[in-house]
């Protein structure tokens, strides 16, 4: 059957060269196209792994050379596709160029099929190893110690925190209350070379106003009352490992000062302190406020600003994370439930559907504190809506993939006659589809059709 052989697609409008071309190469599912516009349809249509394309396509109307457009084209739907481009025996000039397209390799006619065969060979062998390698990627992709995730957006930053983690940048984690802006800094100091070294968090938030500087930079003893000893701060006690400044946005102005001269010199005094003290660590901010605003306003200086957000890391609520709703509501099941000896299966159909409907305002934090409970309140080995305090709180959620598909499948037909201005044939081959199939689906999506040509 030609369903279980690889797609060869041959664009050649020469019909000698065409049937030779079929009849050599019997053990591929041959597929042919005499211009641009076919072969970019049937390129769609079959997905071919391997191309042969006779580069001396004539050219169009407007003289443009359709070879090279033609290689420009296919490679823009299908990057991975390998095309083999033919020339005649003048045409190694063009060749080159034609690879430097990005071409896999050329012809130089006149074919000589068993020639041609091993050339075919070897382009089907690269890309089935090139997509093997794309597959072990994806499957590699592996979060970070403690962090729980499946989200493609979230897998990403884990492996940006592996690149930062090696170096001395400072960088700023931005995120909604909850989303693990902590996790993530202490994942970038796990993967560090300070490691061993101390992770020491201050939270500018919860600490007194008036006493904030005392407790990042330590004071001598008598530097105000009550200073009974010398007491060393918070950034030197994190020498040599990380000091995790978080809510950022809360700090007074009038320390963003001092904060400014200890990132850029390195060194502090202690309040009530006389001599400077070099500190080597590595600093990691956090804030869920929009500090962009906040120096648009005032509220935040500029330079510091600039000096903390050498990197940035953009932390997605959990609202917008793929399939990780469930993946943590499922992780802290576990552990609370092993924490408290329960016995709990799974959630019930409903529950797992609040879930994923629930807006999650206060992200993760939210989902752990609603399981905790949810755990604590089970009666039976499932959990559900009740249990998590989410009750009425759902949308009957469409996970049905079949209706997922289709309303997939209406949209992209509505888009292509929107583009092609109702043009039938057009529409179906950007598709990838024929005629017959796009008049079924019409029928079956009952999609009204303005000018059906
Ligand atoms: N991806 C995750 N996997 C497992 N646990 C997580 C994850 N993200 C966050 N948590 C847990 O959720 C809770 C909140 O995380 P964290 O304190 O890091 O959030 P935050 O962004 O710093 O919040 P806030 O802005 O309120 O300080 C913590 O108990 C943390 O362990
Ligand atoms: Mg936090």
């Amino acid at each position: 059957m030609s369903n279980d052989k690889p797609t060869l697609l041959v664009i050649e409008d020469d019909k000698g060269l065409q049937s030779q071309l079929r009849w050599h190469f019997e053990d591929y599912n041959t597929v042919f196209a005499e211009n641009r516009q076919d072969a970019c349809a049937a390129l769609r249509m079959h997905e071919a792994p391997v191309v042969i394309q006779d580069l001396g396509l004539p050219p169009d109307a407007d003289g443009v050379d359709e070879g090279m457009k033609c290689v420009r084209d296919l490679l823009r739907l299908s990057p991975n596709t390998k095309i083999i481009v033919m020339t005649g025996k003048t045409g190694h000039e063009h060749a080159v160029q034609a690879i430097g397209l990005g071409a896999y390799d050329y012809y130089q006619k006149p074919v000589d099929p068993n020639a041609l065969d091993l050339v075919v060979k070897r382009a089907f062998h690269i890309h089935s190893l090139e997509e093997e390698n794309k597959r072990l990627q994806q499957r590699n992709q592996q979060p970070l110690e403690g962090l729980i995730t499946n989200d493609e957006q979230m897998l990403k930053i884990c492996r940006t925190l592996e690149k930062i983690a090696p170096t001395n940048v400072t960088c700023t984690i931005l995120g909604e209350s909850g989303t693990g802006k902590e996790v993530v800094a202490r994942a970038i100091h796990e993967l560090s070379p300070n490691a061993t070294k101390r992770f020491v968090a201050i939270n500018c938030a919860a600490v007194p106003e008036n006493l904030i500087e005392s407790e990042l930079f330590g004071y001598e003893k008598g530097a105000f009352t009550g200073a009974a000893k010398q007491t060393i701060g918070k950034v030197e006690l994190a020498n040599e490992g990380t000091l995790f400044l978080d809510e950022i946005g809360d700090m007074p102005l009038n320390l963003q000062a001092k904060l400014l001269r200890f990132l850029q010199e390195r060194v502090i005094e202690r309040v009530g302190g006389r001599t400077e003290i070099p500190v080597d660590v590595r600093v990691i901010c956090a804030t869920n406020k929009n500090l962009e605003q906040m120096v648009a306003d005032g509220s935040f200086r500029e330079d510091l600003y600039y000096r903390i957000s050498e990197i940035t890391v953009d932390i997605p609520p959990l609202r917008e994370r793929n399939g990780d709703k469930v993946l943590l509501a499922r992780h802290f099941k576990r552990k609370f439930a092993k924490e408290h000896g329960q016995q709990i299966t799974d959630f019930t159909a409903d529950a797992l559907a609040a879930i994923e409907s629930h807006r999650w305002p206060g992200n993760v934090r939210e989902m752990e504190n609603k399981i905790k409970r949810a755990v604590i309140m089970a009666d039976n080995k499932m959990i559900n809506c009740d249990d998590l305090g989410l009750c009425g709180d759902h949308n009957a959620l469409s996970l049905n993939l079949r209706q997922v598909r289709s309303e997939a499948e209406k949209s992209a037909i509505v888009r292509a006659l929107c583009i092609t201005e109702d043009n039938i044939s057009a529409a179906a081959k950007l598709l990838g589809i024929t005629r017959p199939t796009f008049y079924d689906l019409i029928k079956k999506h009952d999609i009204n059709i303005g000018n059906a040509s």
